[in-house]
């Protein structure tokens, strides 16, 4: 009898790590307004948050999902003038309003791009993959996956937050499992979660 019921349940497993995994609807540029302001810069305190996520001077940062450029601006800062960051968004808007209001920032390169598809950028080019309340929107995990890996050097870090309010643990629970199953290796990191959300950290080996 036991064995009869197995492959049903391997499947419903199955089933529930794939709909773990959804793609979130894409944060509209038109509120970009709501996720760049003065209340987030108090509230985020982006400057402390750098070093515990793997930010170092001198790194060149792959930033996925930049939107308007709120966080670019600290990773610009903490990169320093050694550094660069490659800031991308699916959304032409969103890469259209940090053109506009991040322009000063000159260590920055902001493109329209999907992480799936990162074709600008070379193999093992990267330091850091930066992912701030955006992993949860990209419709092609997998493919990202792979694409970090690729543009990822050896030693390299994918640093991920997640928003408390619009992502569930069991959610964050699978993106961990999910990537980790993909070739990058988990590392604990400093802090698991904050009031606004929570942290994963991954090496490329
Ligand atoms: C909630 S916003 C966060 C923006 C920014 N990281 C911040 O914290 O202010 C998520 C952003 O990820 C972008 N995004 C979603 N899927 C993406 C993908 N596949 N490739 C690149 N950007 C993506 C969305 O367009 C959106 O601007």
């Amino acid at each position: 009898m036991e064995m009869a019921f197995k492959p049903f349940k391997r499947l419903r497993r199955g089933c529930m790590l794939t709909n773990k995994l959804k793609a979130f609807s894409l944060f509209p540029a038109v509120f970009s307004f709501v996720i760049d302001n003065k209340l987030r810069r108090i509230l985020e305190n982006m400057d402390r948050k750098m070093i515990p996520m793997g930010v170092k001077p001198g790194m060149k940062v792959l930033e996925i999902g930049c939107g308007s450029g709120f966080v670019t601006e600290f990773l610009s800062n903490a990169v320093g003038d050694a550094g660069f960051v490659i800031s991308i968004d699916v959304q032409e808007n969103m890469i259209k309003k940090a053109k506009k209001k991040r322009a000063h920032l000159k260590n920055v390169e902001f493109l329209i791009q999907d992480v799936s598809d990162l074709n600008t950028v070379k193999d093992e080019a990267i330091d850091l993959a930066f992912c701030y309340y955006s992993f949860h929107e990209v419709s092609d995990k997998e493919k990202a996956v792979s694409e970090l890996l690729r543009t990822l050097k050896h030693g390299g870090l994918l640093s991920i937050k997640e928003p408390k309010l619009r992502v569930k643990e069991k959610y964050v629970r699978s993106h961990k499992e999910f990537i980790a199953g993909k070739g990058f290796r988990f590392v604990e990191s400093i802090k698991k979660c904050d009031f606004l959300g929570c942290y994963l950290k991954f090496v490329k080996d």
